[in-house]
């Protein structure tokens, strides 16, 4: 069976203080559940973050940070870029690759994309890759297009054995911080979709065991029905995991 992941995006949102107390509060809670049906629990601050909030998780090796972003280029002139490497050595493990709002406000382009998934999966990190089609996109019916584009084009070249450690997070566009969420049909049609697209490039074992994530406007109310299918293996939660009351609900429900 595979393991599920619960994930918070924090975006651009809290400060020191806040991310620390947030982390904490998320911390004392997952302490009380039972380890045995825990989720990956992951939170991804922003760049400042990354290294104190990774202290205040260390005594607690099922939880985990996450940049939420990274540069393409090792290192080098990139005035206010932040490398792998260096969040590598915050003690963040996981980098979340592609997320739409890097897309479509800062143009972040499918070569680099790819680069970047190289990259972190070379330093021995797991990137979650989001993909999602727009709203014309579903509409159209062509957000099974747009998502194998968005696969193939970020894993071009990717060898079965590089992606041992890659996440995927279905996340769509129109579902995102609007309320919207798709429903689970929606969402277990379009993981399944995903895993063979994945299929396609590796193999049968690889695909089955690879963690899919859902993200866009779930929440306490919806999570459960969304966890509950089959492909759905936990979820990359923006706005809720800002709250600590409701990403441990939502960290419940991955657990049911
Ligand atoms: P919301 O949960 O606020 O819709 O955000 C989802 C998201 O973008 C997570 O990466």
């Amino acid at each position: 069976m595979r393991k599920k992941m619960v994930a918070g995006n924090w975006k651009m949102n809290k400060n020191l203080h806040e991310s620390i107390l947030l982390a904490d509060d998320i911390r004392q809670a997952v302490e009380t559940l039972s380890a045995d049906r825990l989720p990956a629990v992951v939170l991804a601050p922003a760049f400042p973050f990354l290294y104190p909030v990774s202290q205040t998780l260390r005594a607690n090796s099922q939880l985990a940070v996450a940049a939420q972003y990274c540069h393409a280029a090792r290192s080098g002139a990139f005035t206010g870029e932040v490398s792998v490497e260096m969040i590598r050595s915050t003690g963040a493990r996981y980098v979340i690759i592609g997320h739409s709002e890097r897309r479509m406000l800062f143009g972040e382009k499918e070569e680099e994309i790819n680069k970047k998934i190289k990259m972190v999966l070379e330093a021995g990190l797991h990137p979650v890759l989001c993909v999602g089609e727009k709203l014309e996109e579903r509409k159209e019916n062509r957000h099974f297009d747009a998502v194998a584009h968005q696969l193939n084009s970020a894993l071009e070249n990717c060898s079965p054995a590089d992606l041992q450690h890659l996440i995927v997070a279905y996340e769509p566009v129109w579902a995102i911080g609007t309320g919207l969420t798709a429903s689970a049909a929606q969402a277990q049609e379009m993981h399944v979709f995903i895993r063979q697209t994945i299929k396609q490039k590796t193999d049968d074992a690889f695909a089955n065991q690879l963690m899919v994530l859902y993200g866009g406007s779930c929440n306490p109310s919806n999570a459960a029905e969304l966890f509950a299918c089959p492909d759905v293996d936990g979820g990359l939660i923006g706005g809720a995991s800002l709250n600590a009351a409701d990403f441990v609900s939502i960290i419940k429900a991955a657990m049911k």
